[in-house]
């Protein structure tokens, strides 16, 4: 860390298998911010106990985000990436926050009410303040922006009101954290059944994983709707067509997109040789990274290391801002 960047801090649920629209989302972000801020980006995974309180899948979904990270572009070289849990700073901060939070608003949070309608057995107190821990996750960087999607504006809106709440009550420690994008929100990465985006809980026939093999690139690309092709020239696009566009210019050539809007366009277009070259693609921007993630998977040593020296870069910010904290909170006694 530069110390004179700067600061970015983001987490990651440890849920494993990313898709297309994870990396063009948001991990291509990541991989850019890099380059310009101090970046803290933290595998979440004292969140996913909120929700999944059993924990034989957890040591495995952890190294599977990071090698999916790395393998991305994430350089754990320049960035702190780092586990939650490692980072005991964390927990305290967040005891002193849930005293500047409140039930009432606490309980009108959105995500806190998805998770009572999906899971009304386990509504725990942790997970009526996920949005706290997650306030004391950025804060303890005392980061500036944070590069989220827009389902967690809310969360973040909550994290800079209990900035405001502490720093009018005990001192000015925190800045606000803002929501961060490149403007590639603006990328649309379609799922392949025509409907929506690529997503983890829609039809998993319809989205690309990075884990996904060659084979099973191909079968789900070539399943993608289409129809006989326009019977006249320059006829506008319907959408599921413009959806295999729009995936052709995420991977390939501007040669090949030219191609196929010129075929499209004087009624020539054969959509089998169209899936085809976008499955061909797919597979030769897909199967570099699976190859390196799981290359990255049978090395535990180095993943350890990984996890190690990025706890090591997250304390050191970590345990800076809580001397202040406990200053300015009036803890300290001696
Ligand atoms: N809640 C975020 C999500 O569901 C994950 C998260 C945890 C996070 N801590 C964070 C995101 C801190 C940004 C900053 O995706």
């Amino acid at each position: 860390m530069s110390g004179k960047k700067e600061i970015v801090m983001s987490g990651i649920r440890p849920t494993g298998f990313l898709h297309l629209g994870n990396y063009f989302g948001a991990i291509r972000n990541y991989v850019r911010m890099q380059e310009d801020f101090d970046c803290y980006f933290m595998v979440a995974d004292l969140h996913s106990l909120t929700t999944h309180p059993d924990t034989k899948q957890l040591k495995a979904n952890v190294h599977r985000v990071l090698a999916e990270n790395i393998a991305c572009g994430l350089d754990p070289d320049k960035v702190a990436l780092y586990c939650q849990s490692h980072v005991y700073e964390t927990s305290e901060l967040y005891l002193y926050l849930n005293m500047l939070a409140y039930k009432g608003e606490l309980e009108k949070t959105t995500t806190f009410k998805d998770k009572v309608r999906q899971n009304p057995e386990n509504v725990n107190a942790g997970l009526l303040t996920y949005p706290v821990l997650q306030a004391a996750d950025i804060i303890l960087h005392r980061a500036k922006y944070v590069p989220v999607g827009k389902d967690q504006e809310q969360h973040l809106e909550m994290a800079r009101n209990y900035v405001n709440r502490f720093n009018h009550r005990y001192g000015k420690v925190f800045p606000e954290p803002l929501a961060f994008n490149y403007g590639s929100n603006l990328v649309k990465v379609p799922s392949l059944d025509g409907t929506g985006k690529m997503s983890k809980s829609e039809n998993q026939n319809a989205t690309l994983y990075l884990a996904d093999e060659d084979d099973v690139i191909r079968k789900k690309v070539m399943k993608a709707k289409t129809d006989a092709g326009p019977a006249e020239p320059n006829t506008p696009k319907p959408d599921y067509i413009e959806n295999i566009f729009d995936l052709m210019r995420l991977v390939s050539s501007e040669e090949v997109i030219g191609k196929f809007e010129q075929d499209y366009n004087s009624c020539a277009i054969r959509y089998g040789d169209m899936k085809k070259q976008l499955a061909e693609d797919m597979v030769n921007f897909i199967s570099p990274i699976r190859n390196k993630v799981n290359a990255i998977l049978n090395d535990e040593k180095y993943l350890r290391l990984v996890m190690e020296q990025g706890a090591e870069k997250a304390r050191i910010s970590a345990k800076a801002t809580m001397l202040l904290v406990r200053e300015v909170m009036g803890l300290n006694y001696f």
